[in-house]
C-alpha cells in the first residue's frame, strides 16, 4: 500500500514537473514571438504548443535529412495553418505541355542566383492571406528583371491580390504564379512594392498603369513533371516559380534537406508556390534552395531546401517563369 503511495506520488511529481516544463518553454517561446493570449487561449494553445514540440523533439532524434524546430506557428494545429496560409482549393495547374524545351545538361552542381549577383529581393511574409502565389510570381519577376537590367526592385503583391482575377485568381483565396505573369502581360504592367504596398487582404484595384515598372513579354510554362527542364531553367535562365504540397511536417522545418511520405507528388494537390533560385548537392542528396514568403525568421533565413529529382511533394508539376 505504502509502496503503491510513493510511487504515486512520484509520479503525479514527474507530471506535475513536465507540464511546467512545456510552460516554461511556452512562456519563452510567447516572449519570444510577442505573443499575448486570453487566459482561455492561454490553455489551449499551451496544448498545442507541447504536442507541436513533442513532434519535433521526436523527429529530431531520429535519423532525418532534415530538423524541426519551433517557429511562429507553433502554437498552430495544421488545419489552422492550412485555413490560414495556404491554397484552399486545387489549382488549375497542369501545363502537361509546356512552352519550355531546356537541355538535358550537363548543368552545373549548383546554382545559387543569390550569390551570383544582386539579383533576390529580402524574404518577405505574406501574412494570415492565402497569396503564397503572388510572392511566388513577384520574386521571380523581381530577379528575371534585375539579370536583364542590372537593376532589382521590389515588385507589387497586392497588385496581384486585387486585380489578377480575370486569369482565374482569387487574392487571398489562392491563384498560380503561371497565371499571373500572363496578367502581367496582357494587363502590360506591375507597379512596385513601394508605389502598391501590401496589406495581407483583399482589396480594391488600383493598378495605375503610368506607374507601371515591371513587364512581360511571354510566359515559359515547363511540362509538368519535367524536373530536368527546371534544372536547365534555373541553370541557363533564372530562378523558377514552382507550387509543391505542404502537409503538417513541413510547417515546423527548421533547417537541412526536407523530404516527406506524407505529400503527394500530383498536381491537383499542390497548395502552396514558392521560388527556386538554386540547387546544389549535400552528402550526396541533391536539393533544391527556395525562397519562402514565410518572412525572414521561418526555416532558413527563409528558405529551405528540398530534396531534387523526385518531384518530391508533386514540386515539377507547375513550373513556370516570365520572359521581359
Ligand atoms: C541515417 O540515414 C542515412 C540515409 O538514409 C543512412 O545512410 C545512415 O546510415 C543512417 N544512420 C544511422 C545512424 O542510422
Ligand atoms: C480552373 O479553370 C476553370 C475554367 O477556366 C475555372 O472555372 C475555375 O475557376 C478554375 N479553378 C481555379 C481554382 O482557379
Ligand atoms: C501557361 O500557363 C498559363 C496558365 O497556367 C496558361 O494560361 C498559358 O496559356 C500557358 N502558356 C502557354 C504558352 O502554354
Ligand atoms: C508519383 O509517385 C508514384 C509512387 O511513388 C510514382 O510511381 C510516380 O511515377 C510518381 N509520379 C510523378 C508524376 O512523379
Amino acid at each position: 500500500m505504502r509502496f503503491c503511495f510513493v510511487l504515486g506520488f512520484a509520479a503525479v511529481t514527474s507530471a506535475f514537473y513536465l507540464a511546467e516544463q512545456d510552460e516554461f518553454h511556452f512562456k519563452s517561446w510567447m516572449a519570444q514571438h510577442n505573443k499575448a493570449y486570453s487566459m482561455k487561449e492561454y490553455y489551449q494553445r499551451l496544448q498545442v504548443f507541447t504536442e507541436n514540440k513533442k513532434r519535433i523533439d521526436r523527429h529530431n532524434q531520429g535519423n532525418h535529412s532534415f530538423t524541426m524546430g519551433l517557429n511562429q506557428f507553433s502554437d498552430m494545429t495544421f488545419s489552422e495553418f492550412q485555413e490560414a496560409f495556404l491554397l484552399s482549393e486545387p489549382q488549375n495547374c497542369s501545363a502537361t505541355k509546356g512552352n519550355y524545351f531546356g537541355s538535358n545538361g550537363p548543368h552545373p552542381d549548383s546554382i545559387d542566383w543569390r550569390k551570383k549577383g544582386n539579383y533576390v529581393t529580402p524574404v518577405k511574409d505574406q501574412g494570415g492571406c492565402g497569396s503564397c502565389w503572388t510572392f511566388s510570381t513577384t520574386g521571380c519577376l523581381e530577379s528575371v528583371t534585375a539579370i536583364a537590367t542590372g537593376k532589382l526592385v521590389p515588385l507589387s503583391e497586392q497588385q496581384l491580390v486585387d486585380c489578377a482575377q480575370d486569369f482565374n485568381n482569387h487574392g487571398c483565396n489562392g491563384g498560380l504564379p503561371s497565371q499571373a505573369f500572363e496578367y502581367i502581360m496582357y494587363n502590360k504592367g506591375l507597379m512596385t512594392e513601394q508605389d502598391y504596398p501590401y496589406t495581407a487582404m483583399d482589396g480594391i484595384c488600383v493598378y495605375k498603369p503610368t506607374m507601371a515598372a515591371a513587364f512581360v513579354k511571354n510566359v515559359m510554362n515547363i511540362t509538368a513533371y519535367d524536373e530536368m527542364g527546371m534544372v536547365d531553367a534555373v541553370a541557363t535562365h533564372n530562378p523558377v516559380s514552382l507550387a509543391f504540397e505542404v502537409t503538417s511536417d513541413f510547417m515546423h522545418y527548421s533547417q537541412g534537406v526536407y523530404t516527406s511520405t506524407n505529400c503527394h507528388n500530383t498536381t491537383d494537390k499542390v497548395n502552396h508556390a514558392v521560388l527556386a533560385v538554386g540547387y546544389g548537392e549535400e552528402n550526396g542528396t541533391p536539393y533544391w534552395i527556395v525562397k519562402n514568403s514565410w518572412g525572414p525568421k521561418w526555416g532558413m533565413d527563409g528558405y529551405f531546401l528540398i530534396h531534387r529529382g523526385k518531384n518530391m511533394c508533386g514540386l515539377a508539376a507547375c513550373s513556370s517563369f516570365p520572359v521581359v
